[in-house]
């Protein structure tokens, strides 16, 4: 059992990093191999729309044919049993490393047919950590909810299933009396972290768990 999670921040210790590595540790702690790559470290850029992994007769057929740092994660993703990405809300979507991940990781398997069928190998297990400064009641009037929809969705049709996991109301400063952060009540945002996100980081847990016991 191989569980692989995909960080879309550039930070490597702070809420999402710190979510997906629970995951990783629930399902570490039910013998799963685990590994945690981090988007930031990566080169590589978005589709280039060449239609290669849709040509018919094609060498590339379903598969991504640009040769960067990408080409070797793809590979993995099929040997793992689960994977879960993670990113930070930016500007009401997830950041444009993993938007960029996500385009060239989906649409190599996406067939055009009607209704979308996948070419990915197997089913498996996903999630999605999302995690945002705003609050849960502004979920839906910002229209957060609508990308995090769609990725369920098409992640739902290439890999058979998808779990959402939203971390609300973050701390996003070490400090905040050293930025203009007037938006944010400081002291509330750290009871926030002690009370609450710990509840969040459990659910990651849970969901490594899960995600390590319950194949599909
Ligand atoms: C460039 C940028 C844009 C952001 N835009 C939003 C936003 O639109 N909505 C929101 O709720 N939080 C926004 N945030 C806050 C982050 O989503 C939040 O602090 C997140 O938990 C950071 O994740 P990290 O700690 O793993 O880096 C933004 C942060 C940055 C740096």
């Amino acid at each position: 059992m191989k569980i692989i999670a995909f960080n879309g921040s550039p930070r490597k210790t702070w809420n999402t990093a710190t979510l997906l590595n629970k995951a990783l540790e629930g399902a570490a702690s039910q013998g799963a191999e685990t590994e945690l790559i981090h988007l930031y470290d990566l080169n590589y850029k978005g589709c280039i729309s060449c239609f290669a992994c849709k040509t018919i007769g094609g060498k590339s057929y379903g598969k991504c044919p640009i040769q960067d740092d990408l080409a070797p994660i793809f590979k993995k993703v099929e040997e793992a049993d689960a994977i879960i990405l993670g990113s930070p809300i930016y500007v009401g979507r997830v950041t444009g490393e993993m938007a960029t991940f996500m385009d060239r990781l989906v649409f190599q398997y996406l067939e055009y047919t009607n209704p979308p069928q996948s070419l990915f190998p197997k089913k498996m297990n996903t999630g999605f950590i999302y995690t945002m400064n705003e609050k849960e009641e502004k979920l839906k009037t910002n229209g957060y909810d609508k990308p995090i929809t769609i990725n369920e969705h098409v992640m739902g049709i290439v890999f058979g299933s998808c779990e959402s996991l939203l971390s609300f109301d973050t701390h996003q400063f070490k400090d905040y009396a050293k930025v203009v952060a007037t938006a944010f009540d400081a002291e509330a945002k750290a009871k926030r972290r002690e009370e609450v996100f710990p509840i969040e980081c459990q659910k990651a847990f849970d969901m490594g768990v899960r995600f390590a016991t319950e194949v599909v």
